[in-house]
């Protein structure tokens, strides 16, 4: 099958699974749910979960545990855009081919939409919990587990499995944080009209876009039940494509177009940012995201299991057009 078919594919199933948990009962409340489903429901590209999902299946993970995790790492990357969009941050207009949720729903609702989308994120991927229950082991008596080798059996592989949701419950916490995403968009935003030394901009760009990349990535690779040193390797992978995919994002905005892109143009330039391109000029911009994409290749390539999919999908985003 041909890669974009099968990404299309992928992303159609994505689309379901995102569908599936996004919350449908209201009350007084409706606004802050349709202002939640107006830019999740906007479409996107959907590259976390397809990363995830990818990294799952590359380790052989079968299961619908993955499910809630794709949804959530897509609310709380929404979040991010909605807030990362408001006046008092890059105060962009257009969002995924709309207006942005603050122009829609007015700024109180947009912040309230982001708080909320981060919010339920989290009991979207608890949710993971009952989808691995067998059955309720806690209702029989220690003594006879003990002495059952079939029901010990099932006991430990339980227990397994609550390991790595936890395991990636605490990724999936972290990586958006300030050792993360939000560190990452308070140095960009502080730093936004003044020069940056390599070392700010690298760091701005392996927090704001890297580190959710790097969760997608390491939840995906945790959920199949992967051992520590492969775990590192994903984060390195992850690490490559979040660079890249910035530096992309970087080009994309003085380059595209607003059909292709969705989002208005020459957002950093409005906004005075120093970004890998302003700094390095488009050529080695390009040069640098090959070589990282290159190196991330490299890496899977090293490791065992049928990566394909992966690597197809990091050559097709090193000259993504949108
Ligand atoms: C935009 O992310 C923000 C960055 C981290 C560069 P995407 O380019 O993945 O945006 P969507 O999800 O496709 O709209
Ligand atoms: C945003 O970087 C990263 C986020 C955490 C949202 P940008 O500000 O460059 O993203 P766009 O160009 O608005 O999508
Ligand atoms: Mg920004
Ligand atoms: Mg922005
Ligand atoms: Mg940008």
């Amino acid at each position: 099958m041909d890669f974009e078919k099968q990404m299309n594919d992928k992303v159609v199933e994505i689309e379901n699974v995102i569908q599936a948990y996004m919350p449908k009962e209201y009350t007084f409340q409706k606004t802050i749910i349709d202002a939640m489903d107006y830019t999740m429901s906007a479409g996107g590209k959907r590259i976390r979960p397809m990363l995830m999902k990818a990294c799952y299946d590359l380790f052989g993970g079968t299961a619908n545990v993955v499910e809630p995790f794709m949804a959530a790492i897509e609310m709380i990357h929404t979040y991010s855009l909605i807030h990362d969009d408001l006046p008092a941050l890059d105060n962009d207009d257009y969002r995924r081919g709309r207006k942005t949720a603050h122009i829609v729903y007015g700024e109180d609702m947009a912040i309230l939409a982001g708080d909320a989308l981060l919010n339920y994120a989290f009991e979207t991927a608890t949710k993971a919990f009952d989808l691995i229950m067998s059955q309720n082991l806690l209702d029989i008596d220690t003594e006879t587990i003990a002495n059952d080798t079939s029901t010990l059996y099932v006991y430990v592989n339980e227990l397994k499995q609550r390991k790595s949701v936890e395991r990636a419950l605490q990724v999936l916490s972290s990586k958006p944080g300030i050792y993360g995403m939000i560190g990452g968009q308070v140095v960009d935003v502080e730093l936004t009209g003044s020069t940056l030394t390599e070392e700010q901009l690298v760091y701005i760009y392996e927090n704001k876009t890297g580190a959710l990349i790097e969760s997608s990535m390491m939840i995906g690779a945790i959920l199949a039940g992967v051992d520590e040193s492969t775990i590192e390797k994903i984060q390195k992978v992850a690490y490559n494509i979040g660079m890249a995919f910035q530096i992309q994002d970087d080009i994309l905005d003085e380059t595209s177009t607003f059909e292709e892109l969705g989002k208005a143009l020459h957002s950093d330039e409005k906004n005075g940012k120093v970004t890998y391109v302003t700094i390095h000029g488009i050529k080695e911009s390009r040069n640098e995201i090959e070589k990282l994409s290159r190196e991330a290749i490299e890496i899977l390539e090293s490791m065992d299991g049928d990566s394909e999919f992966l690597q197809h999908l990091i050559e097709y985003l090193i000259d993504r057009k949108n």
